[in-house]
Order: structure tokens, then sequence, then C-alpha cells
């Protein structure tokens, strides 16, 4: 069932566990993350960016396959369906009329006022339509490099200006995490995403989940983080085993059977994700 991300924040609050974000890149890895997610009962976000809405053919397109695939595979766990980081409107409004139920706007590298303003833009078409709304401030990097630079990091008295003037759903706050792998050490800053959440009272969301260890994905969802990104590790995991396959097997050109053999590496690796933050049997 397609479902507003509200209620699944409010339990996960309340319980003190995170609902998983995962993003997916075709066909074959929606109904992996469902199959999975069914299997351990979790509730579950697929998270699809702009580029791979693009690369599946469109916003409805990406709709219509998620929602045949929940009806056909009999899934009843809650699903999610969200927009990850669009830098404009038209890609929100796009994921919202295709019936998206969630958006996140990322103008994070445009300046504070601009940022508000598009947010706020984006706010007023989604909430008169049901949708939840996540953005961010500060800037989260993708290529691993000079993530302690604290330029990057979200700053306390304006992630609170942010989201009072934006009234957003939910905020992807900056604390020193990346996309990708991390290339120096991830230095995390627990306190101030602590001083965050007391601040802005509205649920959290941690991008940049992979590589990070068990205690501190847990010491984040202390911190009031509701929401984790999952993106790099299931690429590589799915990566690794269709190299290994097709090097045994150099014979297959079957599309379908090289695809599937990443299927159980992909699905191991959400398992493992669903129990460090603690979503398995809260559907
Ligand atoms: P990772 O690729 O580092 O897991 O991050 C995913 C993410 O945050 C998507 O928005």
């Amino acid at each position: 069932m397609l479902v507003n991300s509200n209620e699944l924040f409010n339990a996960a609050l309340k319980e003190g566990y995170a609902i998983p974000a995962y993003n997916v890149n075709n066909l074959e890895w929606i109904k992996f993350v469902l199959e999975a997610c069914q299997e351990d009962n979790s509730p579950v976000i697929l998270a699809v960016t702009p580029k791979s809405i693009q690369y599946f053919g469109g916003y409805k397109v990406v709709y219509n396959v998620v929602n045949s695939l929940i009806s056909e595979l009999n899934i009843n766990i809650p699903v999610v369906l969200h927009l990850d980081h669009a830098n404009d409107f038209d890609s929100c409004k796009k994921a919202i009329d295709a019936g998206f139920t969630s958006v996140m706007i990322d103008a994070s590298l445009k300046t504070f006022e601009q940022n508000v303003d598009i947010t706020n833009k984006v706010m007023d078409y989604a909430k008169k339509r049901g949708v939840n709304v996540e953005a961010e401030l500060g800037v989260i990097k993708t290529d691993g490099y000079g993530i302690n630079d604290r330029a990057y990091y979200s700053d306390l008295e304006n992630s609170k200006n942010f989201v009072i003037q934006t009234g957003i759903d939910s905020f992807a706050p900056s604390i020193g995490n990346v996309h990708g792998f991390y290339k120096e050490n991830d230095n995390l800053d627990f306190d101030l995403l602590g001083a965050i959440c007391k601040e802005v009272k509205i649920p959290l969301v941690l991008h940049g989940g992979s590589n990070l260890d068990e205690n501190k994905l847990k010491a984040a969802i202390f911190c009031g983080v509701v929401k984790v990104n999952f993106n790099t590790d299931l690429m590589h995991a799915w990566s690794l085993a269709v190299r290994e396959y097709l090097k045994k097997n150099v014979d297959v050109y079957d599309p379908r059977k090289i695809i599937l053999s990443g299927e159980d590496a992909l699905k191991e690796v959400i398992h493992k994700k669903n129990c460090m933050i603690g979503s398995k049997n809260r559907k």
C-alpha cells in the first residue's frame, strides 16, 4: 500500500527506530526491495532520483511500476514513493502529479533565501495534495572528500529558521555525512545532530547511510533521525555479485540471468540494514 510518510515517522519516533529509504534504479530493484522488506515486515521508502526517473522513462512509469508490483506481489507493508534530491519545483510537481507520496526539494546549493523560497513553493503545491516534503540545508557532499570542512555542515540557527520559515515535514541536515564511500574518516557530529533535533522539532533524515556501522546508525536514531537513506552499499553488493557471476559464466548473455545474479547479494544488504536501524517487524 502506498502511504504518506507522516504516520510512519511518528511511529518510528515514538519507538526509537528508523524507516529505510532505498534508492531504486530499475524495475528489478523495486521488486527486490519490496520483496526483502515484505519478508522483514519492514515499512519502506522507495527513493527515486530525477536521473533514475529519466532512466525509467518518466514519473508516471515509475509510479505505475511501483503500484503494479505492490499489487501483483501482494505487498502489504506500508510503502512510500519518494522523489530523492530534486533541485527544482517542476520535478517535484511532476512527481506529485504522477502520484508520488513524498518529495525532497534539495536547494542546498542555493542561498538560504533562495532555498526557503523554492522550498515554500514546493510546500504550497505538495500540502494541497497530501504529499510530504523533505528539504536540506548545509551541503551533503557526494565525493567523500573534505567532509570535515565545517563550511558544509548545517548551521544550528539557520536550521531552526529554515524549518520555521518553510514548515517542512522532515529535515536533512549535513553533519559530516556524505553520499557514496567515505574517502576520509567519517566524523559525524552527533552533538550538532542532537542540537538540531531539539531546535527544529521535526523528524530528521540521515543521508549517506551506506558504510556507517550499527553504532553510528543507532546514535543517529537516538538523536532524532527517523529515515536513513541507503544507496551505495546496495549498488556495490549487487555489482560485485554480478561481476563474480559473469566471471564464472562467460557464456551467459540472457540479461535476466545477469540482473538476477545480484538479487541475493542485494537482498542480504537490505535485511542487514533493516535489522541495524530496527525497522524489521514494525509493519
Ligand atoms: P549512500 O549512497 O551513501 O548510501 O547515500 C544515499 C542517499 O543519501 C540518497 O539520498
